[in-house]
């Protein structure tokens, strides 16, 4: 008897009413430990960052890209059904996130996994936890594992940075009554009263 062989799914934007498909092939993935579970809440107020792989009217899959800064994002929840793994759609995804941080001009992108095979076949390699900035462990804090960390971290260069992005790295946030940073303020003198002369 021929096999069926059901198309590619398709892989599209998530909107609100993907959110419970999608948490459930989360967290049935986290509740064996294999990644990090989502609530309801983080899910719908990330919607945006969203896609998903859709075939049938069912969702058997989903990813979203976090910006974390102007020179870095991150791949996140990315997660297939069961029966659907090894078919593709992890790529299809984890490639779909990708494009969508090229076209953000989003140079570098990072994900945090206990598959660091799946991102080394898309072109990830292992970095320090170290390397990153301290910005991306701000999600750490409501982590289960806080003190125990095992996820790999992995990066991947989308375009060639010069330099130490000046305009967008963490310290170039201009201060009040300071010159600098990406929105750029006038200076300003003061006299010892703090009255602009
Ligand atoms: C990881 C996951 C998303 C991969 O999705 P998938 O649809 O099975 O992956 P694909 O079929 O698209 O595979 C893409 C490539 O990665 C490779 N790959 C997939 N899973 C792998 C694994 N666990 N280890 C090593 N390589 C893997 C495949 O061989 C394939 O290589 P190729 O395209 O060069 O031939 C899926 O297995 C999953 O949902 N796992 C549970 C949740 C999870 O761990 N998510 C990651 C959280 S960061």
């Amino acid at each position: 008897m021929k096999e069926e062989v059901s198309a590619p799914a398709r892989i599209r934007h998530a909107n609100v009413r993907d959110v419970p498909q999608i948490l459930e092939i989360i967290n049935a993935w986290a509740n064996l430990q294999e990644m990090l579970p989502r609530s309801p809440l983080s899910v719908y107020e990330g919607i945006r960052a969203f896609r998903v792989a859709e075939r049938d009217g069912v969702v058997v899959g989903c990813g979203a890209l976090h910006v974390v800064w102007g020179d870095l994002a991150e791949i996140r929840s990315i997660a297939v059904r069961p029966t659907e793994k090894g078919r593709g759609t992890g790529r299809a995804l984890a490639e779909q996130l990708l494009t969508d941080a090229h076209d953000l001009l989003v140079p570098r992108v990072f994900a945090f996994t206990y598959v660091p095979g799946f991102f080394e076949r898309l072109g990830f390699r292992h970095v320090e936890h170290a390397e990153l900035p301290h910005k991306v462990f701000a999600d750490c804090m409501n982590c289960p594992k806080f003190n125990a960390c095992d996820e790999i971290a992995m990066v991947k260069e989308l375009r060639k940075v010069d330099g130490t992005f000046p305009e967008t790295g963490p310290l170039s946030r201009p201060l009040p009554r300071t010159i600098g940073g990406p929105h750029r303020v006038e200076p300003r003198m003061l006299d010892p009263e703090g009255h602009e002369v």
